[in-house]
């Protein structure tokens, strides 16, 4: 039996502040097995950074833990203590690149300097001069190994491209070959090249066994297509359907799944559009009020009285590999 990386039970995270409570996170269950890539995809908004932040355990400001469970092999992140979390888990079996971490690094400080200071940070202490070179040396053999050149360790943030930082960024969160990566939209302030090269980075980390799992989080279906698996698609703070990335493309069953698929703009190889772009018409519901019914009833072109007033569960349609949270499937 494989062993599961990520256990995620009836999870809810709320932020509050001056401008009220939002609801961003509602009950969102699913497991994640070891060696699996999974894309999480959805609209902005649908809360997947808050999704990412509450299973690194130390969520934003604003942002709360509000109920349900988290397991990240095995260690249940809300029970455990912040200690133990920083020292067991932090880094080592779970390591997180945030949305807008092109930004992350520091850019007054060289590369290695920053590295360095990631490793106080996370183990409370100085890091003695001998330990330095030690340090230094398996960093510049991690970045070789990953293609990039370690001369870039010597160099300030800002000598360095948008996706040279980002790729700077996940060698930094992989150096403790952590067995499970959370990158949270890494490709999309990138250009087509820099994209392609992240992807083959992620997909080497985990050919060479720098990491075991990955969850790879974008609003780009075919950023998600060219690495992931499998495809969770979120609406409104709550998961709407699971299945394998084929799937998701070839039969989607729910009718947002559907209408994110149609916005994908197919090319043919001369360069005209192969299909017509659609949009989803209207917009996602404001996450700060009482939202009853299916989330997606207002945009629904296959609303149904039911949809209106009651909350659909999880239904596995017959004949079909994946189950669907949409009352159409019952
Ligand atoms: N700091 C914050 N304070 C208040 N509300 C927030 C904050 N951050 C996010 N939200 C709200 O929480 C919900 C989920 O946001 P989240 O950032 O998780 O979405 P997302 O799917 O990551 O979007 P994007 O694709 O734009 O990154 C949204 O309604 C958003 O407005
Ligand atoms: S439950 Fe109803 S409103 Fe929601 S997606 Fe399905 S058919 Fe549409
Ligand atoms: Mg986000």
């Amino acid at each position: 039996m494989s062993e599961l990386a990520v256990e995620v039970e009836n999870l809810k995270g709320h932020y509050k502040g001056t401008f009220g409570e939002v609801f961003a996170l509602d009950g969102v269950s699913f497991t994640v097995e070891t060696g699996e890539i999974v894309g999480i995809a959805g609209e902005s908004g649908c809360g997947k950074s808050t999704l990412a932040e509450l299973i690194t355990g130390f969520p934003m400001p604003l942002l709360h833990h509000i109920g349900g469970t988290i397991k990240v092999y095995g260690y249940s992140i809300y029970d455990i203590s912040k200690e133990q979390l920083r020292k067991e888990v932090s880094c080592k079996i779970l390591s997180y690149v945030p949305q807008y971490s092109l930004e992350s690094l520091v850019p007054i400080k060289r590369i290695r300097d920053f590295l360095l200071e990631v490793m106080r940070e996370r183990t409370g202490r100085i890091i003695a001069k001998e330990d330095r070179a030690k340090i230094l040396e398996s960093t510049f053999n991690h970045f070789r190994s990953l293609g990039l050149d370690p001369e870039i360790l010597s160099k300030y943030p800002h000598e360095l491209s948008g996706g040279m930082r980002q790729r700077v960024a996940i060698a930094i969160s992989t150096l403790w070959n952590p067995a499970l990566l959370i990158a949270d939209e890494p490709t999309s302030a990138l250009d087509v090249t820099s994209q392609r090269l992240l992807i083959e980075m992620l997909y080497n980390l985990k050919e060479m066994q720098k990491t075991k799992t990955i969850l790879f989080i974008s609003h780009d279906i075919p950023t998600l297509l060219q690495l992931c698996t499998r495809c969770i698609v979120m609406y409104a703070g709550g998961i709407v359907e699971d299945g394998p990335m084929d799937d998701i493309i070839q039969s989607p069953l729910h009718p947002y799944t559907k209408g994110l698929i149609s916005s994908i703009v197919a090319f043919n190889p001369d360069g005209t559009r192969e299909s017509a772009l659609v949009s989803i018409p209207g917009k996602p519901p404001d996450l700060r009020t009482n939202l009853v019914g299916c989330r997606f009833h207002p945009r629904c072109p296959h609303r149904m009285p039911i949809c209106e007033v009651e909350f659909p569960p999880f239904f596995n349609p017959q004949g079909k590999k994946h189950p669907v949270r949409c009352w159409l499937f019952k």
